[in-house]
């Protein structure tokens, strides 16, 4: 744990500010009351209940919770339909002519769907998925840019049954391949390809590289988007606007069991594979729905804006399924922020009125870093509430938020949660809690959770910790596809099954708010993406010359942290400049750009304990200069023998 509290504490220590809602925010808040909150908090299963109660079931549920560690089941032999509650639930109630998705594309076009657009489109979708062969509980891989359609195949899904399997489009084909094979998807939706920072995403040709070697695959669904050159194979690719046209316009949803699975998303973790996350349906919805009402305070007349990607949790938690379910209009962007300027967000606030954001702090330091006069243009006064997510913020980036985009008007929630908690962990409750900048907040209500030592006891206030959850919540993960001996492994096996790690450190002051320390595991947070060290060293020693590879993540001033790696080469290789390119460019093609290594040390050996274990601590103060001043001088692998040498001294 040293690693871990060291750095992050310091900076935090001076931070004394505290920063309060506004009367006129308390006062058409949600949830304000004290009395409210602590009833809340006091009695979960009647809290969940209640909220459940809300949506829309075929049949009541039963029982509450059933938990049998670690699974928890919820809302027992109680039946209903994700896709009925997202979509007809609000055409029903009134909501026909309410706009539910309000997009903009990358090259400026534009396009407003109501509920009831959404409902006709989904439903299509939902006879298409069944055209081509789908049912209940069949895998759907969705490799999508970020536009309607994509919310449009995971809603058609749910309708349906059908498991769906996210994944994001800045992933790479052998990614792509890789995730289909695991859940043994047959379908792969996707689209001619999207628009980023002004070029095309072929999305369909890297499928056709990703299907080439996925048996379980039989159809290709293309979504039109542009004009992007592709080859379609007859027999197996179809068009969608071309399906649409055959099938009928209305799908009656499937009426599914509370436990039944609603999606499967891939997560980094210890291991070189990811893990695919397996989410339910009752629990789930309940679980996002709450939270978007209670934390983002959703109100009729919001739009609201989450800059994530549907290939990440946060894209399905909180632009499709929460949004969805409280019947919200949700905001949502194809392209880059900083697309053709640095003002691109900005200049979307303003148009369409946003009033709840929000984003990661990578991005909030990259506009940090670009200055305020992109703001200038701008009023921003729609805006009402501020999100954050992701990574740890840092109180800098959190005043400069609340100062230049929140103009020191809207409330910021700092809220922390995992791909496996599914929804909002620890956070403020924007109309009654007092922010404290860096500090999450507290346990949602009905949330349980401590630091705990080595040793599973909890520590004292301001003492770093592992943070655990003590007990189940609504949309707590259901296990990992097909391997539930990791589930156990990795989630509960450090304290003897009786507690959830999350792998991340914390410390909770004397005031019990909590503050995220970083992962405390082999897991890396670049601009607040899960990359498992292992992942890309495994894609590192899939190079031709590449014989041993070691991966640290360093501080990095905007993303958090970055990759470096160090290098090995197979005997008789001479290192270039081509050949780093050529390392870094590997490890694109296996996973994608976010997993591109910023820095590649070329080493005659890497330093190991005597147990042959790499001595990762070590690397990483080399890799952050700490160790020897200058790492330039570290391509001479002399260097990192002699540090080897000192440094089994100095350990004995
Ligand atoms: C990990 C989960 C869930 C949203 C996106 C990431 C880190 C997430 C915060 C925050 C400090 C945070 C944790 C967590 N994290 N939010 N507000 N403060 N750290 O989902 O890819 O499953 O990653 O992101 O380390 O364990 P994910």
């Amino acid at each position: 744990m040293v690693s871990v509290k060291g750095k992050s504490l310091e900076g935090l220590l001076t931070e004394f500010r505290r920063f309060y809602p506004s009367t006129e925010f308390k006062k058409n808040a949600h949830l304000t009351s004290k009395e409210e909150i602590e009833k809340l908090s006091k009695y979960p299963e009647k809290f969940w209940e209640s909220y459940a109660s809300e949506l829309h079931w075929y049949k009541k549920w039963n029982k509450v919770l059933d938990w049998n560690p670690p699974h928890s089941k919820w809302f027992v032999d109680g039946e209903l339909n994700v896709c009925y509650n997202c979509v007809d639930r609000h055409i029903k109630n009134g909501g026909r002519n309410k706009a539910a998705i309000i997009w903009e594309g990358e090259p400026g076009d534009t396009k407003t769907l109501t509920y009831w657009d959404l409902y006709r489109e989904v439903n299509k979708f939902a006879n298409v998925l069944k055209k081509l062969g789908i049912s209940k509980g069949d895998r759907v891989a969705i490799y999508m840019p970020m536009i309607p359609e994509a919310v449009i195949a995971m809603l058609a899904c749910a309708r349906i049954g059908a498991i769906h399997m996210v994944v994001f489009g800045g992933f790479s084909s052998e990614a792509l391949r890789d995730r289909i094979n695991d859940c043994k998807a047959k379908l792969l939706v996707t689209a001619d390809g999207g628009y980023r920072r002004g070029s095309l995403i072929p999305l369909k040709h890297d499928s056709d590289y990703a299907v080439k070697d996925t048996p379980s695959i039989e159809n290709v669904l293309i979504i039109k988007r542009g004009e992007f050159p592709l080859r379609v194979k007859k027999g197996r690719d179809f068009w969608w606007h071309e399906l649409e046209e055959e099938v009928e316009p209305y799908c009656e949803p499937e009426s599914m069991n509370s436990d039944d699975s609603l999606f499967i998303l891939y997560t980094s973790g210890t291991t070189g594979k990811p893990k695919g996350v397996l989410h339910s349906t009752g629990g789930y919805l309940t679980g996002v729905y709450t939270t978007s009402k209670l934390i983002f305070d959703m109100k009729d007349q919001d739009v609201f804006w989450c800059t994530a990607d549907i290939g990440w949790i946060t894209g399905h938690s909180y632009i499709v399924y929460g949004p969805l379910a409280v019947g919200a209009t949700l905001f949502m962007y194809e392209g880059a922020p900083d697309w053709p300027e640095m003002d691109r967000y900005w200049r979307i606030i303003d148009k369409y009125g946003i009033t709840i954001f929000y984003t990661a702090p990578t991005a909030i330091r990259a506009f940090m870093k670009a200055g305020t006069e992109y703001l200038k243009p701008f009023s921003l006064e729609t805006l009402r509430l501020l999100g954050s997510v992701g990574e740890p913020i840092n109180p800098e980036a959190w005043i400069w938020y609340y100062t230049h985009i929140g103009k020191k008007r809207c409330p910021i929630v700092d809220t922390w949660w995992q791909t496996e908690t599914g929804m909002i962990m620890v956070t403020t409750l924007p109309g009654y809690h007092t922010m404290k900048p860096g500090h999450a907040g507290f346990p949602f209500p009905g949330v349980s959770l401590d630091i705990l030592n080595e040793a599973g006891e909890p520590v004292d206030p301001d003492e770093g910790g592992y943070l655990v959850l003590k007990s189940p919540w609504p949309s707590m993960l259901k296990g990992i596809y097909g391997d539930e001996e990791k589930y156990l492994e990795k989630y509960w096996s450090k304290w003897n099954g009786k507690y959830y790690f999350t792998g991340d450190g914390a410390r909770r002051d004397s005031e019990g708010y909590l503050m995220l320390l970083g992962r405390v595991d082999d897991v890396l947070s670049i601009a607040g993406h899960r990359v498992g060290t292992m992942e890309v060293e495994s894609a590192l020693v899939s190079h031709p010359s590449v014989a041993e590879a070691a991966v640290v993540g360093i501080t990095h001033e905007i993303t958090g942290q970055a990759i470096v790696g160090f290098i090995v080469l197979r005997d008789n290789i001479d290192k270039d400049f081509d050949l780093e390119d050529s390392i870094r460019e590997h490890v694109v093609k296996k996973i994608g750009p976010i997993a591109r290594p910023r820095k590649i040390i070329f080493s005659s050996e890497l330093p190991k304990t005597r147990s042959g274990k790499i001595m990762r601590r070590l690397l990483k103060d080399i890799a952050e200069g700490k160790v020897l001043g200058d790492t330039t001088t570290l391509t001479e692998p002399e260097v990192i023998d002699n540090l080897k040498k000192q440094y089994e001294i100095i350990e004995g």
